[in-house]
């Protein structure tokens, strides 16, 4: 499909989404947004595809949601419209590992965007941050909570209420990000990830994107439970077998996603 806003390229078992707004550093749009959402569907249900990688350009991961396609709405139009309300529902219903590989800003709805993800791997040139508080609004798709669970409330506090921004070491110090690469080694560090990801057994990789975002949405307890009943399913599968048994046997395993 022919995009105006993403690139999409299929490499192996990967899929990757590169946002393509060079001139407004990524600003998500509601077309941008239409097509990651149309791109990350067909993604999922392409059989090939085991893993997908979500990058931005050099400068900007994005830089936020578009300023000049919310600077005239009003209050009727946000909550009449649910303004992002979509979106966020379409992107979470990704069942396969989602990398994003993040050079240079991410910010507001970009930052939100990242951490919608299920890994992020940085650049050291990253540069994450809430700076809707200097457009006298606030986060509106997850920059007050996902952000909160990952650095704590102080630094989360911090940002939204600041508006400054969090460099890559800071970031990883702080749990944001899995790891900081040279920006050279930005796109081979997350492709290499994404491959490592894709020789797994894919039913075993969505128990797992399941199960580590149950831990955000439920009790301990009922985390646990739920860890444990998806860990007990994955014995119905043959995956299991095969990979139990290529440990014993000392070879790598063949995994068939049964
Ligand atoms: C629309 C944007 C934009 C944005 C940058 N641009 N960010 N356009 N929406 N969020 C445009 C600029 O207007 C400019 O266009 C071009 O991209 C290059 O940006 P510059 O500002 O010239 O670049 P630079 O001086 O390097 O500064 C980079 C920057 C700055 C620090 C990232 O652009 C900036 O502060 N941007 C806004 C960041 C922000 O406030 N984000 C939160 C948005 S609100 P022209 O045509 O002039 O060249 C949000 C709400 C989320 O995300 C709610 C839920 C989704």
């Amino acid at each position: 499909m022919a995009f105006k806003t993403i690139i999409v390229e299929n490499e192996d078992h990967i899929a990757l989404i590169k946002l393509n707004r060079p001139d407004a550093l990524n600003a998500l749009n509601a077309t941008l947004l239409t097509e990651l959402s149309q791109a990350l569907v067909e993604a999922d249900k392409n059989s090939k595809v085991r893993c997908i990688v979500l990058t931005g350009s050099e400068k900007a991961f994005a830089a936020g949601a578009d300023i000049t396609e919310m600077a005239d709405k009003t209050f009727v139009d946000a909550f009449g419209g649910d303004l992002f309300s979509e979106f966020p529902n379409k992107f979470l219903r990704v069942r396969k590992p989602i990398i994003a590989a993040v050079s240079g800003y991410a910010l507001g709805g970009g930052c939100e965007l990242a951490m919608m993800c299920d890994i992020i791997i940085a650049s050291d040139t990253a540069k994450f941050g809430q700076p809707e508080i200097n457009l006298g609004v606030m986060a509106g798709l997850g920059g007050t909570q996902r952000l909160t669970r990952f650095v704590g409330k102080s630094k989360a506090m911090d940002m939204n209420l600041t508006g400054r921004f969090m460099d890559a070491e800071e970031a990883e110090r702080s749990g944001l990000v899995s790891r900081v690469v040279p920006a050279k080694k930005l796109m081979s560090e997350a492709m290499a990830t994404a491959a490592k990801i894709a020789e797994k057994s894919a039913l075993a990789t969505m128990a797992v994107k399941e199960s580590v975002n149950r831990s955000y949405e439920s009790s301990l307890n009922e985390g646990l439970l739920f860890e444990r009943r998806v860990f007990h399913s994955l014995f119905a599968t043959e995956d299991q077998a095969e990979g139990m048994a290529a440990f014993m046997e000392k070879r790598e395993p063949q995994f068939r996603d049964k």
